[in-house]
């Protein structure tokens, strides 16, 4: 199989990369930068879509990069670095004489408002309550296929947790802190903390890019295929951090309150730390994905072990 992986240089797209790699599948990224196995942004609108047999959008300016002030032209970055990317592909894809058999979008839970009880699951409904929420729905709404086009590629939206792994994201900027005992729970720690593990990330991205990913029985629902990329653990922040502080035999007892959050992250982003979402992946568990890290224990063994 070829696939094109829009952002895949990144965090998950290496992994994405290297899993499809090892089962004999060949890679082309889309980037801002040129180079050997890539073709860029510009390349994709003026010479259209390559051959391939499924395309993947991973692009995305960083919502919680330390080293970038929340303001109008952050905001912006992080809206237009999505939803322009997303729909450069599917515009392509649409225009394309041999589309490709499969077109996967990864979003992310921030659609689903924070709760303590509330459950979310991939038919859940919901309607954008704040800044990140709309970001989904303009994101998802930007990726989505004309009808014709839609019959022939099918189209699955993939939203993932807080995706934890070695190399990358919110694990590789927690790691110091609980090394030198520094670590805490975020916030009130009560909030839900979904998250996967970046290996099972790519496992569902791949899954969804095969023939047989789609649960037993027709969807009948128009558009994408929802599948909700989290773990089926439900973890607390609280939980986490106790896990996490377990696994590198370092103390956890220094919580860094909310305030402080709003105060260095600006509240809009900050609510990605101080509140969660209890999210079910029962869609990506009916289409028959098998997670290799179900639990956090497991994962996080995986990650900061050896
Ligand atoms: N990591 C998480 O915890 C998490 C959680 C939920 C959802 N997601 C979503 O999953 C996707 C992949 O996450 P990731 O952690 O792999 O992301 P990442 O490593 O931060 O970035 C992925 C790629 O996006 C491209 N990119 C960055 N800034 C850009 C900009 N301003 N304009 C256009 N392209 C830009 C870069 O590719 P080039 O430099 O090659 O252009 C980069 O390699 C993102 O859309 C993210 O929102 C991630």
């Amino acid at each position: 199989m070829r696939v094109l992986i829009g952002g895949g240089s990144g965090f998950v797209g290496r992994e994405l990369t290297r899993l499809l790699g090892k089962h004999g599948h060949e890679v082309t990224l889309i980037s801002r930068k040129p180079g050997p196995g890539r073709i860029t942004w510009a390349q994709l609108q003026s010479d259209g879509l390559p051959p391939c047999d499924g395309a993947v959008n991973l692009s995305g300016e960083s919502i919680l990069n330390p080293m970038r002030w929340w303001n109008e032209s952050y905001r912006k970055d992080v809206f237009s670095s999505r939803i322009d990317t997303t729909r450069t592909l599917a515009h392509a894809i649409a225009a394309s004489p041999n589309p490709p058999r499969s077109w996967v979008l990864i979003t992310g839970v921030a659609c689903y408002k924070p709760s303590l009880t509330a459950e979310y699951i991939e038919d859940s409904e919901w309607t954008p309550f704040d800044l990140l929420s709309r970001l989904v729905k303009e994101w998802e709404a930007a990726a989505l296929l004309p009808e014709n086009v839609a019959q022939t590629t099918k189209q699955v939206v993939i939203r993932p947790g807080v995706v934890l792994g070695r190399d990358g994201g919110a694990m590789k900027q927690m790691l110091l802190p609980f090394w030198l005992g520094l670590g805490g729970t975020l916030g009130p720690g009560t909030q839900p903390f979904p998250w996967i593990h970046v290996r099972d990330l790519a496992g569902v991205i791949a899954h969804s890019l095969g023939p047989g990913s789609s649960p037993d029985g027709p969807d009948v629902r128009p558009g994408a295929q929802v599948l909700n990329g989290v773990a089926p653990a439900q973890n607390t922040n609280y939980e986490f951090t106790k896990e996490l502080g377990r696994a590198l035999g370092r103390p956890t007892v220094f919580p860094v309150p909310a305030f402080v959050l709003n105060a260095m992250l600006g509240s809009e982003r900050a609510l990605v730390l101080t509140h969660g979402q209890r999210v079910t992946p029962k869609r990506t568990l009916e289409t028959g994905y098998q997670y290799q890290y179900p639990d956090l224990g497991s994962a996080l063994k995986e990650i900061v072990g050896g």
